[in-house]
């Protein structure tokens, strides 16, 4: 079954966990999709993970639509969310509804993502009047990452949760249907959960929002750059991975593959016929 904003609501009805993991191509998304997740994040972090950026300060209106769209034809039942990138939203309401129409028609998205409070709430209120739904997203945002002076867990003092609470009411009422809340601490968490009646979607804001998102690189230990805290590694595949690349290196330099049965054979007369012309 098809997960959509109705499925968010009504998870968040029945207090029932949402799940959603980022992926960035066709084969990825096809096997989280498989796996039954509700949504899938075409994240910016594909700045980092996929692209080798320090951070997603560069990523592309051309890169989240040449990547949402390949991640859109794998996931068959996920909702999938495109997130806008740097300065694709910022700029303007009319610049917003113009690059998340693209991340609709042309990367297939099902809904968008945005950084920011109440300073980008005219924008989600313009972009879901479209018909558009947004994800928003609070906290630790990475595409402010040059203001906060480095990856910094946000929300700490009393006067920095109050304006977070206050701006995850504001970004519900512009018509948010959920909001990602990143790198803040659990309590806050929670109590932005307890007031807003939309779901919250957490990374490293605890186990009380209403679902949890990870980087897959992360959660299985394919991408060793950075390892926050709240990261949990369910498999270490970028070992598995390695040690397959290191033996089908030996096993080429061995001339032991291809073996037999990697390898296409002729008919006994075509093989005659070749020994005979060369
Ligand atoms: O870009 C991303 O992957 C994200 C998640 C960390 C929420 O925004």
């Amino acid at each position: 079954m098809k997960n959509t904003v109705l499925t968010f609501k009504q998870a968040k009805e029945n207090g029932e966990k949402l799940t959603m993991l980022t992926a960035y191509d066709y084969s990825t998304a096809k096997l989280i999709d498989e796996a039954g997740i509700n949504s899938i994040l075409v994240g910016d972090s594909l700045g980092n993970v996929i692209l080798g950026y320090e951070d997603t300060i560069s990523v592309t209106m051309e890169d989240m639509i040449h990547h949402g769209a390949a991640v859109a034809r794998g996931a068959k039942n996920a909702l999938v969310v495109i997130d806008m990138p740097f300065m694709s939203y910022q700029t303007s309401v009319y610049d917003a509804v113009v690059n998340a129409g693209r991340l609709m028609k042309e990367g297939r998205a099902d809904a968008v993502k945005l950084e920011g409070g109440q300073i980008v709430c005219p924008q989600i209120e313009a972009i879901t009047a479209c018909g558009i739904p947004v994800v928003a997203h609070l906290g630790l945002t990475p595409q402010s990452i040059n203001a906060f002076g480095g990856f910094k867990v946000q929300g700490k003092t009393a006067e920095a949760a109050m304006q977070l609470i206050e701006d995850a009411k504001a970004v519900e009422a512009a018509g948010a249907f959920a909001v990602v809340l990143e790198g803040i601490p659990s309590a806050v968490a929670s109590k932005i959960t307890e007031v807003l009646t939309i779901p919250t979607i957490g990374i490293g804001a605890g186990a009380d929002c209403d679902g949890q998102v990870l980087v897959y690189q992360d959660m299985l230990g394919m991408f060793s750059d950075y390892v926050p805290k709240f990261v949990k590694q369910f498999a270490n595949v970028g070992e598995i991975m390695k040690k397959a690349f290191a033996d089908y290196i030996k096993e080429v330099a061995e001339g032991t593959f291809p073996a037999e049965e990697n390898q296409y054979g002729i008919s006994k007369e075509a093989e005659d016929e070749l020994e005979r012309l060369y």
